[in-house]
């Protein structure tokens, strides 16, 4: 690969890049990877502002396929730069991504979007460089869309802040929910070697990153595939790097969560207190067809050992409402746990068929109708509940992490580690620092505090 010859044309050129990124962190992370690729090879970031009517010289599609409406919009948005490729030809258009690990997914954009150049799949970003080469040196098109199972470490990385940063520890998923794509399109459960985070993680403390977020589809079960290690044991070590103040992670998985991690989260200080475990339903019946391998009793009663160890832990959640066969008495048992548990934060889905999924060919699929009014009434209910939750806040002490200043001069805005936006008084010299807070004032939406 001549990339000499790759960075001369892209930096004679002044060439630059936009990404369009749907869907979880995963994929955001992934972008910084893509970006990290790009800049290694002279291109430029895109500005907006500064550009009205020229578009990005290589504009990419990061596409997600966990719910519905992604692809709908993605097509939507390439197909709107068809003229702009027409104009000029030299511009480049790639996708990549979940979307383009579904089956027929890549003929399907090469038919109606035949002017794509690079099409490739979510196992095929080491090699985007050499796509990059061959269709702006060599003018080729890449339709690239394999199976993997390896692990690529060192892809170099644009991280998007400056003081809080993502490391994946996980890829792929073995648990075959019956809703979900993901296990097709990412693959199966693979965990990084510790060492190898334990070093990326100590780099970037070393750099100036104070915030780690941890990234898998079930971080819980880190470690399983024989490499001897377990998500535990890398927190505990983690937890000693100089210089980090806040780890966090997602996402758990209820069944994997174990007595040791809660153990671990309460005796670490730099731990968030905070976890994201999503329940799906409250239904047992519900949560049996979805194969969650847990049952509403058993997540209550990790609820009440996560608080009764670490006070104060905020929790959030994912839930789906309208999974097939789900009566209304299974959807109030959702509401009833809702009510329950009080979460911090809940995200909340209607059901997706997804081809290809287990619950795509059950019986009793719902009506959009009532899908559409049950995410109505619990959307209802968790806003009810931060409502009357959030006087509680008041005169708690917590750990905030400054991040923007606001338009009222003296004035900036944190992240609690239990998730809360907290305001405070403060000037921009704060940005990416940590303070003890006590909390002076609660809205729904956002906390007022001071230093202490
Ligand atoms: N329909 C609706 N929501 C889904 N999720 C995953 N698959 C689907 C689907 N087919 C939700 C789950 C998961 C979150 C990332 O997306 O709640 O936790
Ligand atoms: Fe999907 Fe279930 Fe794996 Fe999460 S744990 S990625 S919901 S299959």
């Amino acid at each position: 690969l001549d990339t000499a010859k790759l960075h001369n044309f892209v930096t004679s050129n002044c060439m630059t890049y936009q990404i369009n990124t749907y869907g979880c962190q995963m994929n955001a992370h992934d972008s910084e990877k893509i970006a990290g690729i790009l800049e290694k090879n002279g291109f430029l970031e895109w500005d907006e502002s500064s550009h009205q009517t020229k578009k990005a010289d290589l504009i990419i599609f990061n596409t997600c396929c966990v719910r519905d409406h992604a692809e709908a919009r993605v097509f939507g948005n390439i197909g709107a730069l068809r003229e702009a490729k027409e104009n000029n030809p030299d511009m480049v258009i790639a996708v990549c991504g979940c979307m383009m690990q579904q089956e027929g997914m890549e003929q399907k954009i090469s038919r109606r979007f035949p002017f794509v150049d690079i099409i490739f799949g979510t196992h095929n970003l080491d090699e985007f460089e050499k796509y990059i080469h061959e269709v702006i040196i060599e003018k080729k098109k890449i339709r690239q869309i394999q199976e993997g199972m390896e692990i690529i470490e060192d892809l170099p990385i644009k991280r998007a802040y400056n003081k809080s940063a993502y490391a994946t520890i996980m890829y792929g998923c073995d648990n075959y929910c019956s809703y979900c794509i993901v296990p097709y399109v990412r693959g199966r459960e693979r965990s990084r070697d510790m060492e190898a985070v334990v070093q990326e993680v100590r780099g970037l403390a070393k750099q100036g990153y104070v915030e780690i977020t941890l990234l898998g589809q079930n971080v819980n079960s880190y470690g399983g595939n024989g490499n001897n290690a377990s998500f535990p044991q890398l927190l505990r070590t983690l937890n000693e790097i100089d210089g980090l103040e806040f780890i966090r992670f997602m996402t758990s998985h209820p069944k994997d969560l174990s007595d040791e991690l809660i153990e671990v989260m309460a005796r670490c200080d730099k731990i968030c207190k905070h976890i994201h475990l999503p329940v799906q339903s409250g239904s047992n019946r519900i949560l049996t067809a979805m194969n969650r391998c847990y049952s509403r009793e058993h997540y209550l009663s990790l609820i009440h050992k996560l608080r009764a160890q670490i006070p104060d832990i905020a929790v959030t959640t994912d839930i789906i409402v309208g999974f097939p066969g789900e009566t209304e008495d299974d959807f109030e048992d959702t509401l009833r746990l809702m009510e329950q548990v009080r979460f911090t934060s809940a995200f909340t889905f209607m059901y997706s068929v997804r081809t290809g999924t287990k619950a795509a060919d059950m019986q009793h699929q719902i009506d959009k109708k009532i899908k559409k009014q049950r995410l109505h009434r619990l959307n209802a209910l968790q806003n009810q509940i931060i409502q009357e939750d959030a006087p509680g806040y008041i005169n708690k002490t917590m750990r905030v992490m400054v991040d923007e200043v606001m338009n009222k001069k003296d004035e900036v805005k944190a992240k609690a580690e239990n998730t809360k936006t907290v305001f405070l008084k403060g000037d921009p010299h704060m940005i990416g620092k940590v303070y003890e807070v006590k909390i002076k004032a609660a809205r729904a939406g956002a906390l007022v505090a001071e230093i202490i």
